[in-house]
């Protein structure tokens, strides 16, 4: 039934043609929710925006929803969702780099998203096929393609996992969340085989839990080395965000939701901007205090 790991690779570079390989390859960043409301799409959006300004990463930056049925991406940031699955979904072949253009919505920062308009009373799916064709034209033009992933294990979803340079678990601080975190992670093992790697991401992270709750050491037990960091928990901050449609730096660049996952994402800046921080923009921001107040 399901093709074996090896098939499913070369399909998708075969579809990526000639040459792909030698130019720098697009990077796939796979979010996928291990609970609902654990905040997959927050994390998603920011660490696109993160890679988009990122100064060592490559620019370009594409969201790809594939929320089909409840996507939230483009309304997080105010856009206008205007990926049109009827048009393609009997010819994937027809979406090309002009109907792509098309179809790609554009955040005012540059950053683009493929999103689907929302029809809670539709129950739609993709074919595989189609979602194999809209990440291949997606990553020959972009350098990171940041895919948000539906909670539903769908046929395409072992493509998708197998297409990923790096693949995230968003999970929260609950014991059920956790166990079902461990057999998501089996799951992916035993449908994707060991080329990829599922990082999960702790979203809403609490350091210390007052009386019986779940701590740090019982997060690190569980999920072992898969446990690549937590999320602290800033409502007010999200909040914010997705009211007014921005990224969450545009609200606190130094916000403690921004830091976190910067040290996951992008690790190599995250350094640089606190050693920054702390030496010369907290200073500097301190004396402006002092001469405003
Ligand atoms: N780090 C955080 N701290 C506080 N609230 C958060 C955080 N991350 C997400 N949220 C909130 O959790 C809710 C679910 O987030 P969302 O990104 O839509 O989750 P999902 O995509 O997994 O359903 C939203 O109300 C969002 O504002
Ligand atoms: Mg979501």
């Amino acid at each position: 039934r399901t093709p074996p790991a090896d098939l499913v690779r070369s399909v998708i570079r075969a579809l990526q043609g000639p040459g792909r390989e030698e130019n720098s390859e697009s990077q796939i960043y796979t979010f996928m929710p291990a609970a609902g409301g654990v905040g997959t799409t927050t994390l998603a959006l920011q660490t696109a925006f993160q890679l988009h300004h990122s100064v060592t990463r490559g620019a370009s930056t594409c969201v790809v929803d594939l929320n089909f049925q409840q996507g939230a991406c483009a309304e997080y940031l105010d856009l206008e969702p205007r990926f049109d699955i009827t048009e393609i979904e009997n010819q994937p072949e027809r979406l090309d780099r002009q109907l792509l253009d098309v179809m790609l919505s554009k955040h005012a920062s540059g950053l683009c998203v493929l999103a689907a308009p929302t029809r809670p009373s539709e129950m739609r799916s993709f074919k595989t096929d189609v979602v194999v064709r809209m990440l291949d034209l997606v990553s020959a033009y972009f350098d990171n393609v940041v895919i948000d992933m539906p909670r539903t294990w769908f046929p395409w979803t072992e493509t998708v996992l197998l297409g990923s340079n790096k693949l995230y678990i968003v999970a929260e601080m609950t014991v059920p969340c956790l166990r079902h975190t461990q057999r998501l992670i089996q799951a992916i093992y035993e449908t994707a085989g060991k080329e990829v790697k599922p990082n999960v991401i702790v979203n809403r992270f609490e350091q210390k839990m007052f009386d019986s709750g779940i701590k740090q050491a019982d997060v690190q037990d569980i999920l072992g080395e898969h446990f690549v960091g937590g999320i602290s928990n800033n409502y007010r901050l999200v909040r914010e965000a997705v009211d007014r449609g921005v990224p969450l730096h545009d609200i606190d660049p130094n916000a403690n939701v921004v830091n976190d996952l910067k040290k996951i994402i992008l690790p190599e800046e995250a350094v640089a901007t606190t050693a920054k921080s702390k030496s010369l923009f907290g200073l500097g921001r301190g004396l402006l205090k002092r001469k405003a107040g």
